[in-house]
């Protein structure tokens, strides 16, 4: 079971933004696609590109630095050159808060 952390207020987050947020020593990027909250790594596994500087295509985020694309669904690489996953993570609301899901 992760430990959840609220990161923001869901009026903070409207349909096809995006924000992100420091917690303990991770830089978390939440999205929200359609009303539906994601949230990832935003440092790109290729070379540390801050993928929520990049644009987002569908559920498919594009690296700025080399457009290497990750599905925020699931973290899951759609397009080289990146070839590891960016690590994903849970995303629950509770009430009008935000809640990131962190491996204890
Ligand atoms: S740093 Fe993201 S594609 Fe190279």
């Amino acid at each position: 079971m992760p430990r959840f952390v609220t990161v923001a207020k869901t009026s903070e987050i409207g349909p096809g933004e995006r924000d992100v947020f420091g917690v303990d020593d991770l830089w978390i990027a939440v999205f929200n696609v359609g009303g539906t909250y994601y949230a990832i790594e935003d440092v790109c596994t290729h070379d540390d590109g801050p993928l929520a500087d990049g644009e987002l295509y569908g559920y498919e985020i594009e690296c700025p630095r080399h457009g290497a694309r990750f599905d925020i669904r699931n973290g899951k690489v759609t397009r080289l050159p990146a070839v590891v996953p960016v690590q994903w993570f849970e995303v629950r609301v509770e009430g009008d808060e935000i809640q990131i899901g962190l491996d204890e």
